[in-house]
């Protein structure tokens, strides 16, 4: 049974904190080394992903630590370049942790395929035509991937859309929703849209044009839920109730206003896209589902919703598209990203939606907190101290001296990151 909760994690040493992920999870430290090998990516392996190599690129991996998803706990890999948000993400995982952790749901893994078929002459008639033939469509569709099949995936349903005011007129729709089981699904779905065409075109006496999966993956959702208890959300001279309100208020601006939800929504990727890159899996996808998905009454909104419970506990939920797998493409060729999948221990495509929502639930939760009362720029300062630290220079114990001497000074930039390390190394620290 891995454990998500180690004291002190921060302040270790990266050889310390393999050794105690290696022991909280039961994997060996040979299963964890690959992350500290550039996520183990060979050039070689790389040239077979993706064309004209010249290298392999790198990103931080951090742990989120206290995530207890649906009663299990689980250790986040985390792969991202921002400061502040794997220590947001643990933080608060920490803080939901005393209100049972996270619930999480998702549903079928059901992608959806879509035909556009042009120059059709009636459209009302080949639109019942098509749904006279779904039973076969679909029959068909279910045999083009015999894999899946085999894993209890296949077609499940078709609708037809009639599109009327585009720039070329009037044209078809068709969808084909195909489970994927623990793939991302979009091999499959592709393929099964491009073999059905024939037939569709045959059906309709119009001609297919585009056949492509939707990122609008709106039958495909994870769904996470928290509570934060009142008692837990006091801090400094902030009490529970001005925290949770505040949070409530942060939240009722990004539901009415799109260019508020735009950053609200940004945070909630924050911690997503962290745990997509680093199961390999296609992070430009999620983003394209989540943000058509907050769009889709027509005006942009909040993906995720804060109120209070019966109690006055602050209650959290966040529902999104998640087309996530843990098979096939990188998941499968990229080392780190095998790794990371055996970290979290998940089995299936949802369990791992499931813990993403959660993440991206946590980390909206990071930062209404820091924006409802301190504001988001002190937690960020000493983190974003050391970088310009860093690249002023210093090394070793200096980048924490000087990062220390810009936040005690509240003035954190390149040119005073510069004067305090001159005056450290002149001064023989
Ligand atoms: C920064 O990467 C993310 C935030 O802007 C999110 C938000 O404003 O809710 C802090």
């Amino acid at each position: 049974m891995t454990t998500s909760r180690i004291p002190g994690f921060y302040n270790k040493a990266i050889d310390e904190r393999l050794a105690d992920i290696a022991q909280a999870s039961g994997l060996s430290l040979e299963e964890l080394a690959v992350f500290q090998s550039q996520g183990g990516l060979s050039p070689d392996a790389a040239d077979h992903m993706v064309e004209n190599v010249i290298g392999t690129h790198a990103l931080p991996l951090g742990i989120g630590l206290n995530f207890q998803v649906n009663g299990k706990d689980v250790l986040v890999p985390m792969a991202i370049e921002e400061p502040s948000v794997v220590a947001g993400a643990s933080f608060m995982a920490k803080l939901a942790r005393t209100g049972g952790g996270f619930q999480a749901t998702a549903t079928a893994p059901l992608m959806i395929g879509q035909m556009q078929v042009i120059e059709v002459l009636n459209l009302a008639e080949a639109r019942l035509k098509l749904y006279e033939h779904k039973s076969q469509l679909l029959a068909e569709a279910d045999e083009i991937d015999p894999v899946l099949k085999k894993f209890g995936g296949g077609a499940r349903d078709m609708e037809v859309r009639i599109i009327d005011d585009s720039p070329i007129g009037s044209f078809l729709v068709v969808h084909l929703i195909y489970d994927v089981r623990d793939a991302m699904g979009a091999n499959a779905v592709n393929t099964a849209c491009e073999r059905l065409a024939p037939r569709v075109e045959s059906i309709t006496g119009g001609k297919v044009h585009l056949r492509i999966l939707s990122n609008l993956a709106d039958k495909r959702l994870a769904r996470a839920r928290c509570i934060a208890p009142l008692r837990e959300l006091a801090f400094d001279h902030f009490s529970g109730e001005e925290v949770r309100d505040g949070i409530i208020a942060a939240y009722a601006f990004a539901a009415a206003d799109p260019y508020r939800a735009a950053t609200h929504n940004k945070g909630i990727m924050n911690g997503v896209d962290a745990v997509v890159i680093a199961t390999g899996n296609d992070w430009r996808a999620i983003e394209a589902g989540a943000h058509a998905y907050a769009a889709r009454s027509g005006r942009y909104t909040s993906l995720s919703k804060w109120g209070k419970d019966a109690d006055g506990n602050l209650v959290g939920t966040l529902e999104m598209p998640m087309a996530v797998g843990i098979i096939g493409g990188a998941t499968k060729v990229h080392p780190a990203a095998q790794a990371s999948i055996k970290l979290m221990d998940v089995k299936t495509a949802s369990e791992l939606a499931e813990i993403i929502v959660s993440v991206g639930l946590a980390q909206n939760l990071a930062a209404l907190r820091a924006l409802a009362t301190e504001g988001i720029q002190r937690g960020h300062m000493s983190l974003h101290a050391r970088q310009v630290a860093i690249a002023a220079g210093a090394t070793g114990d200096m980048i924490e001296k000087v990062a220390a001497q810009m936040v005690a000074e509240k003035v954190v930039r390149s040119d005073r990151a510069e004067e305090i390390l001159k005056g450290l190394n002149s001064s023989g620290h």
